[in-house]
């Protein structure tokens, strides 16, 4: 019999419980005498032992649900090889408890975070295979993760409900969406929705530049929507470490970079200036149909390489076909949006303006 511990870690996203099903199903059916163990809040699940032996009837309904069964915790990389007082880290835990779960390989659905972990239970000889959930989309050598597309449409439609009330008012409105290292999210939703401006963290922006944008919508039109990604600085805030920034920041009084953005646009514009933030629920509902599909592909793909015994391993999708990554090659970097993007090139040619 071969034993299958699942879990999903990180921030959460819809698409997990619809990745499970796939995979569960997939596994059921390409491998005779399998057993799927829940591990519950990620990592945790493995350092405590939190963890429930499943049923196919356990998986039922999954497919159009929000959220993860399994639910998730976020690992620091960090502290993972800490020593406690017994010398004993959570690496060693969770190797430790593998053994005595007597699993054969262990599935990570996870975000970049949960990637570097994964990687280094790998390098210490367990079987691994991961799937690339996250909204952020910035998981490297994969073209898309899963979760992404529902955010977009949460994103958009967010942004859409705020126009008809910005123009009802005659408002700016700065809408900050989640991103705290990469833009891609903001960068689709602000597409999507026809937002003015958009501001990432890639290119930082010059407020003379966002403004100019700004005036030039409100010469045709009453309202105007910026759209920042919750990781973007001015070309200014650039010139400082990431830590100083947000010390600055705080400093001045502002929480985030849509308070200090629509300030600065405040003083200078001459129109009502507000702030507006999806938040979690860019994270949250009922998955999407393209990312239960989407999911439907990578986790048929996962039980694959599991039932070939191939382990070290991350689904991605590569030149639009779903295939795979060795996790040593992809842990802890990044996926930036890159300047000359095929999307920020179509966006400048829609007069988008990125602030630059
Ligand atoms: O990584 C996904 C993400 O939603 C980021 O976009 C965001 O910065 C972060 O998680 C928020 O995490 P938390 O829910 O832990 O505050």
């Amino acid at each position: 019999m071969r034993r299958i511990g699942i879990l999903t870690s990180g921030g959460d996203c819809a698409g997990l419980n619809p990745a499970i099903y796939a995979l569960a199903k997939a596994l059921y059916k390409k491998i005779d005498d399998v057993e799927l163990v829940g591990i519950f809040d990620g990592y945790t699940g493995l350092i405590n032992l939190d963890t429930k032996v499943l049923k196919p009837r356990d998986f039922e309904g999954l497919l159009t649900q929000g959220g993860t069964f399994l639910r998730s915790i976020r690992q620091s990389f960090k502290t993972i090889d800490i020593k406690d007082e017994k010398g004993i880290s959570k690496a060693d835990k969770m190797v430790k408890n593998y053994k005595e779960l007597a699993l054969d390989v262990l599935v990570v659905l996870g975000g970049n975070g949960s990637h570097k972990v994964a990687n280094l239970l790998s390098e210490r000889g367990l079987n691994v295979v991961a799937l690339p959930k996250t909204i952020d989309n910035d998981i490297f050598g994969t073209e898309e993760t899963f979760g992404y597309d529902t955010a977009v449409r949460v994103g958009t439609d967010y942004i859409e409900r705020l126009k008809t009330t910005a123009a009802s008012h005659s408002r700016v409105f700065v809408v900050e969406i989640m991103g705290n290292k990469v833009g891609w999210l903001a960068l689709a939703t602000g597409i999507a929705s026809g937002a003015d401006v958009i501001v990432l963290p890639e290119i930082p922006y010059s407020l003379e530049k966002v403004n100019k944008a700004i005036e030039k919508t409100l010469k045709t039109r009453n309202y105007a929507i910026v759209v920042v990604s919750e990781g973007a600085f001015s070309k200014e805030e650039a010139k400082l470490k990431a830590k100083d920034r947000l010390a600055a920041r705080k400093l001045a009084g502002f929480a985030s970079i849509s308070e200090k953005l629509a300030s600065e646009i405040g003083a200078e514009i001459d129109q009502e200036t507000r702030t507006a933030a999806p938040g979690h629920e860019l994270r949250g509902g009922v998955p999407s149909a393209y990312d239960r599909i989407y999911t439907a592909c990578l986790g048929d793909y996962a039980a694959k390489l599991i039932s070939e015994k191939k382990y070290g391993l991350t689904v991605a999708k590569i030149a639009g076909k779903i295939s795979h990554n060795p996790l040593s090659a992809i842990a802890g970097k990044a996926k930036p949006v890159p300047e000359d993007s095929d999307l920020i090139v179509a966006a400048k040619d829609c007069g988008i303006s990125f602030g630059d």
